[in-house]
């Protein structure tokens, strides 16, 4: 059995800001059905701590950027995990990455670079007798990991290094002046190691120095190597193309499951997705209307495109539209959600962050709209599909290799189970939408889709054997 430490800054459902946490709280599960042994690795923030009890103490450091810190092993949600307990670097109110200010906390790459250091550590010695074959670096906040290692122990001993990419737009960058802080070698910082334009970039370190990188979805993987996509990083993805593959994110299916979710009244069929749209109407006050009604769950950033959305919003009213928004994020595109909310009638907007009801919009919807400028995988349309929730996305990363286009051939085929539109742009958008609204008001091709929906394999079983297959080849040797 391969043993693997997934190393990451959050996990549910312990701690959670978006998907990131959801693949790293699914992965350990996921891969014990494909024979890896996974523990999760993470930093023991207050609320984590609450959850989990304080578990056993199984390392200990006497300086770990600034302070004591202990790494404690817990087991959680059918899976372990080891904790690192550094109350001078965690042990805080306010969110993970943000100070109450809203800010990033200005210690934030001594925070990280913590996690990437108690990885290497545990990587070249095991914790509690447990030795990993393979560290697995989740985005920036892991990056350094790989480099640690090496600093450490010499190759042919060290476990294998695997960094996955989720979100290519988050750097990691801290100011030179930190070299020597975060215990860097100054050797590696120039633009062929960790640095980028003059800072250190965390994400470029991991992305340069593990055996092998990931992407969460195939597309993605090749849009990283282009310079609209790859944020000043495509030059290194490129370097490194022989080494990379994407593989696609599943959905934790029992968590998300229309036939059990104690949310929702359950249903197993086209006819019983009724009671839920009913009950979304109800509950987001919305008017009777012969129109799709869409949601929307997402952070409210640049990169999720609902700018567009606002755009188009009047015309897609216009067309018999309904709209339910639950969003939270950027100040300013929260303000115009808002007005948008009390302008129109038809559209209901909650500015927040709430789980259950997000089930309850994916149930009871006809539709969820991505309209994402990059999308490395994307969770929520793998969720609509599984709900038979007819997904209008971008034609971008994930959502092009999870959602097929209900183009003549498809309906043909009778395999259609979405709407994909390109470029990102308000008029593309508002075209998908149209296309959306016709294929609505067609009622044996609308069911024929969401037939098609909810049976699209959307686990982590093809993905989980991907990953297993990868440790397997850069496992330490036994
Ligand atoms: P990203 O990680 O870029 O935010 P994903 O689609 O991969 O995008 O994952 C987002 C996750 O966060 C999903 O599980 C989604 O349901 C959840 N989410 C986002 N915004 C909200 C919200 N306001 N309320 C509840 N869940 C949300
Ligand atoms: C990132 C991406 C999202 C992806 C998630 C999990 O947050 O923005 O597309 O689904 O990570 O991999």
């Amino acid at each position: 059995m391969t043993r693997v430490l997934s190393v990451a800054s959050e996990c549910a459902p312990l701690i959670k800001t978006g998907g990131l946490a959801d693949v790293v709280g699914a992965l350990p599960n996921a891969m014990r059905d494909a024979g890896v042994e996974m523990r999760v690795l993470l930093p023991a923030y207050p609320a984590v701590l609450g959850q989990t009890g304080s578990g056993e103490i199984v390392m200990e450091e006497a300086d770990l950027f600034g302070g004591p810190a202990r790494v404690r092993a817990v087991s959680h949600s059918g899976f372990e995990l080891l904790l690192i307990d550094a109350p001078h670097l965690y042990d805080r109110p306010g969110a993970i990455y943000l100070g109450p200010d809203g800010r990033d906390w200005p210690d934030n790459p001594r925070r990280f670079a913590a996690l990437g250091w108690m990885a290497a550590r545990i990587g070249a010695e095991g914790a509690g007798g447990w030795h990993p074959d393979v560290l697995h670096c989740h985005d920036c906040q892991a990056g350094l990991a790989p480099l640690y290692l090496r600093q450490r122990m010499p190759h042919g001993q060290r476990p294998g290094t695997v960094m996955t990419v989720h979100n290519m737009a988050f750097h990691g960058l801290a100011p030179p002046e930190d070299l020597d802080a975060l215990r860097l070698p100054r050797d590696r910082f120039h633009p062929d190691g960790f640095e980028f334009w003059d800072h250190i970039s965390t994400l470029k370190a991991g992305l340069v120095e593990a055996d092998r990188l990931t992407t969460v979805s195939p597309t993605y993987a090749r849009e990283l190597m282009t310079p609209e996509f790859g944020m000043g990083l495509d030059g290194v993805m490129r370097a490194r193309r022989a080494e990379t593959q994407g593989i696609l994110n599943g959905i934790d299916t029992d968590a998300w499951n229309p036939a059990t979710d104690p949310e929702i009244s359950t249903y197993r069929t086209v006819r019983g997705k009724r009671r839920a749209h009913r009950e979304l109407i109800e509950e987001f006050g919305l008017p009777e209307g012969y129109g799709p009604v869409a949601v929307v769950i997402s952070r409210l950033t640049e990169q999720k495109g609902l700018d567009l959305l606002l755009d188009v919003l009047p015309d897609f009213l216009e067309r018999g539209g309904r709209l339910a928004l639950l969003g939270s994020g950027n100040a300013d595109l929260e303000q115009r959600w808002r007005e948008a909310g009390d302008l129109y009638a038809g559209v209901s907007v909650r500015i927040g962050y709430d789980e259950a009801q997000s089930h309850r919009m994916v149930a009871g919807a006809d539709a969820i709209l991505v309209p994402s400028r990059f999308e490395p995988c994307g969770l929520t349309q793998l969720y609509a599909l599984r709900y038979g929730t007819i997904p209008v996305v971008a034609l971008t990363g994930g959502l092009a290799d999870t959602v097929i286009h209900a183009s003549p051939a498809a309906l043909t085929a009778g395999v259609a189970t979405g709407v994909q539109f390109w470029p990102v742009s308000a008029d593309a958008l508002l075209d998908g939408l149209e296309h959306l609204v016709a294929l609505h008001s067609n009622p044996k091709i609308w069911s024929q889709m969401i037939r098609n929906a909810m049976r699209q394999p959307v686990g982590w079983n093809v993905s989980a054997a991907e990953y297993a297959a990868l440790y397997q080849e850069i496992g330490k040797p036994e």
